[in-house]
């Protein structure tokens, strides 16, 4: 048998970025014990303290590294008040999605255990969706400028762009997932009412592409809808496509009905390239350094790492092994839990099984 050394970047970020990270590499260390998962980890200090020291954000260079010499990215967060413009942020995480071409955030809301979800009443399975959010155009394009800076009669324009192959390409991807992975419904979000032009487009390619399959209900909702329908009646979504900022806001609230920002996961893919796995989580300065952040969703992204490399039964376990940590109250303090970053962490490793 051979066995194909997976090659993963470590960029552990700013704030609780670190700690996290540290407990989702012990992870992976962790499957390479129980399930024969060979990995070479290579640490990059790229984030904040880089960019305030050296004034290197992205290195020169980093994004072919990465396309050759990677099969995976693992990251943590970016952010960090003494960099108010979020400069390094913006060319490390957008700089890797868009340079990348990272065009799937794949982002799962997966309730772990019934008393973390802020909705009265709700069983596991009442939520249980996958959100892809399109990750490499929309608002997040950076196009936009000043007319009159600083002058009463100043103008602002903030542009936003949809392209045919972007959302072509986002909405296929949300329609292959659910046939593979035996989904019944598609939802897509838009504010196809107020954005007649983005809209339009997202619209008909939509149409377009649900045609292709038949056999998967296609569904239309305006996104501030989604919002309300995901408190209201989270059972009704099976896979939720949108662009970039709804899929960005949309993913919070998927995380406030999961437990919070400290378990939500995700996963930035382009298939069959280098890949970025990271929280949906930011790096919570307040929480830095005191040991309190939950590292759970750091440890569920390397999960969805481990699937995409193809280590679907070592993704499994760690999944697996959050949710019995969840049901046993072994968790940090936003889950009711009591205890530090790195017990958590531990804890999980210790519940991972061959
Ligand atoms: P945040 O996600 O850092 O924090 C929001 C709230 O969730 C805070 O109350 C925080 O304490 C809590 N929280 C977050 N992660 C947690 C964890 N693992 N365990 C327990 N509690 C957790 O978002 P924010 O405060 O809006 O942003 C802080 C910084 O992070 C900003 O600079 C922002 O731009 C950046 N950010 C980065 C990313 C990223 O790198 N992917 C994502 C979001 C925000
Ligand atoms: C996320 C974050 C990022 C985004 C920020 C930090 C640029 O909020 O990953 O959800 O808006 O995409
Ligand atoms: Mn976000």
């Amino acid at each position: 048998m051979t066995i194909t050394v997976k090659r993963v970047a470590v960029v552990p970020g700013d704030g609780i970025g670190p700690e996290v990270t540290e407990e989702a590499v012990g992870v992976l260390e962790r499957v390479g014990e129980t399930h024969g998962v060979r990995l070479e980890l290579k640490h990059f200090d790229w984030g904040a303290d880089k960019f305030l020291s050296e004034g290197v954000t992205l290195p020169e260079g980093a994004l072919e590294m990465l396309s050759t010499e990677f099969d995976a990215v693992l990251s943590g967060a970016f952010g960090d008040p003494r960099v108010p413009s979020n400069q390094h942020a913006e060319d490390i995480l957008l700089g890797m999605r868009r340079g990348l071409d990272l065009y799937i955030n794949l982002r799962p809301v997966r309730l772990l255990h019934e008393r973390l979800t802020p909705l009265r009443g709700r069983a596991v399975g009442d939520i249980n969706f996958v959100v892809f959010r399109e990750n490499t155009e929309g608002a997040y394009c950076g196009a936009g400028g000043f007319l009159k800076r600083g002058t009463p009669d100043e103008v602002a324009t903030q542009e936003e762009f949809n392209t045919r192959k972007g959302v072509e390409r986002i909405v296929v991807a949300a329609f292959e997932y659910a046939r593979g992975s035996g989904r019944r419904r598609v939802t897509m979000c838009d504010k196809s009412n107020v954005q007649r032009f983005g809209g339009d487009l997202w619209q008909r390619v939509f149409k377009e592409v649900a045609a292709r399959y038949p056999e998967i209900e296609a569904n239309h909702q305006y996104a501030d809808a989604t919002a309300m329908f995901m408190v209201l009646n989270p059972a009704q979504f099976d896979v939720l496509v949108t662009n970039n900022l709804f899929g960005d806001i949309l993913t919070d609230l998927g995380a406030a009905l999961q437990g919070g920002l400290g378990l939500a996961s995700s996963g930035n893919i382009h298939p069959g390239r280098v890949s970025l796995f990271e929280p949906v989580h930011g790096s919570a300065p307040p929480l830095a350094g005191k040991r309190q952040a939950n590292p759970a969703g750091a440890i569920l992204s390397a999960g969805l790492m481990l699937e995409y490399l193809g280590h679907a039964e070592a993704a499994g376990a760690v999944e697996r092994a959050v949710r019995e940590c969840v049901a046993a109250g072994e968790t940090t303090r936003d889950l009711g839990g009591a205890l530090s970053t790195p017990e958590a962490g531990e804890r999980v490793r210790a519940r991972i099984r061959g």
